[in-house]
């Protein structure tokens, strides 16, 4: 065999090594611990987000849950209503009319309805910007967040959450989990996170398909290299 087959099938083995440790260790640092009733800590394993871009019905629902529960106390300062329109294929009027609850101008980006350096010393802790938030936490790690709030009368605001101890932020969504069975909570939420990951990269789905094609290229390619160099080296050796 040569040197350039062996280096091709290295880079692609290191390729698939160094995606499979990144996921690997994305899943391995979990979505957090806690005590439960008997005492004994455990470990919380994440619940995956369905993620489909793909999915329009649920990136405008995920839409209307964000603005409606969430854009009071958080901005997402990097995406802007236009944005929204045109990738999740909603017409322009009902974005203004429904989803613009924070400007009146639909290039503006997402603002929070109350300042988060207020908020700040109502909830000892400022709401984070959430455009990126997909992109730090995982998504998976916002989705079962989202999922793991529990009552606490202890905690200010009556509730407590699994994920993250102690947080700041009220349950938000009570209401609608009261209202809903847990299968229609999930798939609200899975709606909503779905949203969340394309506010934080909405070109990933497009990233992806490309990327698949580019790897298909270039194994394609592999078998004209193959076949040329065993013919420039035939005489040689
Ligand atoms: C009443 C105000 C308020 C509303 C409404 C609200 N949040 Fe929050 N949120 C907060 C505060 C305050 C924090 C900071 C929590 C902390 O650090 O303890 C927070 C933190 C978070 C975090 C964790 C950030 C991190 O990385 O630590 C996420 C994720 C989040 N909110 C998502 C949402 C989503 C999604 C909604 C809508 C369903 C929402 N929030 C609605 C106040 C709010």
């Amino acid at each position: 065999m040569n040197t350039l087959i062996k280096s091709l099938v290295g880079l692609g083995l290191g390729a698939a090594l160094t995606l499979t440790a990144g996921t690997a260790m994305a899943e391995g640092s979990g979505c957090g611990t806690f005590t439960n009733a008997e005492g004994v800590e455990e470990h919380l394993a994440c619940s995956t987000a369905p993620i489909d871009f793909t999915n329009k019905g649920s990136l405008q629902n995920g839409a209307k849950i964000f603005m409606n529960y969430c854009a009071g106390c958080h901005s997402a300062k990097y995406v802007r209503h236009s944005r929204i329109a045109q990738d999740l294929e909603i017409p322009p009027e009902l974005v203004e009319k429904y989803l613009m609850v924070t400007t009146d101008q639909i290039g503006d980006h997402i603002t929070a309805e109350i300042d988060p350096e207020i908020q700040a010393s109502w909830f000892g802790a400022a709401p984070p910007d959430l455009s990126l938030e997909t992109r730090l936490r995982g998504d998976d790690w916002v989705y079962t967040y989202l999922l793991s709030f529990y009552e606490d009368p202890s905690r200010p605001w009556g509730a407590n959450n699994l994920v993250l101890a102690n947080a700041a932020m009220p349950h938000v969504l009570h209401n609608m989990q009261e209202e809903l069975s847990q299968e229609e909570f999930e798939s609200e939420v899975g709606d909503l996170v779905n949203f969340m990951a394309w506010m934080g990269e909405p070109a990933r789905h497009d990233r992806q398909v490309i990327g698949f094609f580019v790897i298909l290229f270039l194994l394609v390619l592999l078998i004209p290299v193959y076949l040329l160099n065993k013919e420039f080296w035939k005489d040689v050796k």
